[in-house]
């Protein structure tokens, strides 16, 4: 069972925001909610180019003009305790959704500091606010990543994941074990969400599907790991968006045990499509979408721009979520394939770089 969690009226903390997730979240809460306020907390840093997150928090400032909701943007760091006391304490949210942290597996191999200052010291800032500033329902984000290597697909939230491959991966472990001490402790409502590799319009440049249209429309030739042998459970940023907010509508109910102690109202899901698609056949849909949209000629020689090449440390042949706990227990799962997804990502690329 779940408590219902209503949003609107209330103030709702969303970090990570104007980052990818974080901003469409934001833009579709100012959708959704009649009234209240929503806060952004971002520290605006250029792991990859910062003007993608200057456009994201301009098209939210646009939308909370013509919103019913009032929107409140902080550039900070969730490592820096006092802002996030402060922040707390004068916005009370009602809930909060962790979505900041250093991402990306690859860059943990030559950044830990970063991972660690952000997804360890900043998290846990997070929950000592939620613990001095009761919240209705934390919900943040973890990732597929905590998977590591498991070789049984697919991969279920009640699997062992006690063997991460990366650093960026231990941290996200990490979180959900800080969350659950503090829902124990502390009687403090936390979902964890394990995203499986998002994308979208506006995405992240450092993700493939995004870094190799970039370096295509250069000319340059892309990288096909692992000599294309991987699947990955590609998930549109929509219906990451739809999850998360139907996750934040219902927290997991304070319930006391037999010791007269809290039970931890503490829960953790996957968020994934659950239909791996072979890297190959996503980056043809890719290519044929970029053409279709006509950020790339028809005549493009795809072949003499590709290479492949072996596996990268940290990376994982496949990721396969179940999301059947997700449905059974908020009635959704993600339906975007990746023909429409790549559609409307090629689309917004051919507007924005034009
Ligand atoms: N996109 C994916 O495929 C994916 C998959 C699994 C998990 N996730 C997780 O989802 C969340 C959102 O990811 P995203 O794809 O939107 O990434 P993103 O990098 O676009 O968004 C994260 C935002 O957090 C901000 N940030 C980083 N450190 C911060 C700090 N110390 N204080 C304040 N802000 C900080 C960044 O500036 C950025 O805008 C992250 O926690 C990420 O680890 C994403």
């Amino acid at each position: 069972m779940k408590q219902r969690v209503d949003l609107n009226g209330k103030t709702i903390l969303v970090t990570g925001s104007p980052g990818f997730i974080g901003a469409n979240l934001v833009l579709r809460l100012l959708k959704e909610m009649t009234s209240g306020t929503v806060v952004s907390l971002d520290n605006m840093n250029d792991y990859y180019d910062p003007k993608l997150k200057e456009y994201r928090l301009s098209l939210i400032e646009d939308a909370a003009k013509t919103s019913g909701v009032g929107h409140v943007f902080i550039k900070g760091s969730i490592a820096d305790q006092a802002l996030i006391d402060r922040v707390f304490d004068e916005y009370k949210p009602a809930v909060a959704v962790n979505l900041a942290a250093q991402a990306g597996v690859r860059y943990s191999i030559d950044h830990p500091d970063v991972y660690i200052e952000s997804n360890l010291i900043g998290f846990y800032n997070i929950l000592e606010a939620c613990r001095h500033h009761p919240v209705e329902h934390l919900v943040y984000a973890s990732s597929s990543s905590v998977y590591g290597g498991n070789k049984k697909v697919p991969f279920s939230t009640d699997d062992k994941v006690d063997n991460p491959v990366s650093l960026y991966a231990a941290t996200k472990k990490s979180n959900e074990l800080l969350a659950h001490s503090y829902a124990k402790l502390y009687d403090i409502p936390c979902t964890g969400l394990r995203f499986f590799t998002v994308y979208g319009p506006a995405g992240r440049p450092d993700m493939f599907y995004f870094s190799a249209t970039q370096k295509l429309v250069k000319g340059e030739t892309i990288s096909i790991f692992n000599y294309g042998n991987c699947k990955r459970d590609f998930t549109y940023v929509d219906d990451i968006v739809e999850g998360v907010l139907r996750v934040m509508q219902g927290a997991p109910e304070k319930k006391t045990g037999e010791d007269g102690l809290p039970l931890p109202p503490y829960a953790v899901y996957n968020i994934g499509g659950g239909t791996p698609e072979n890297l190959l056949d996503y980056i043809s849909t890719l290519q044929e979408e970029l053409v279709r949209a006509k950020v790339l000629p028809p005549d493009y020689d795809f072949e003499k721009h590709r290479k492949l090449v072996g596996m990268q440390p940290g990376d994982v042949p496949v990721t396969y979520a179940d999301s059947r706990a997700l449905e059974e227990d908020y009635g959704f799962r993600p339906t975007i394939g990746i023909r429409e997804g790549l559609r409307a990502f090629a689309a917004w690329y051919k507007e924005y770089y034009s």
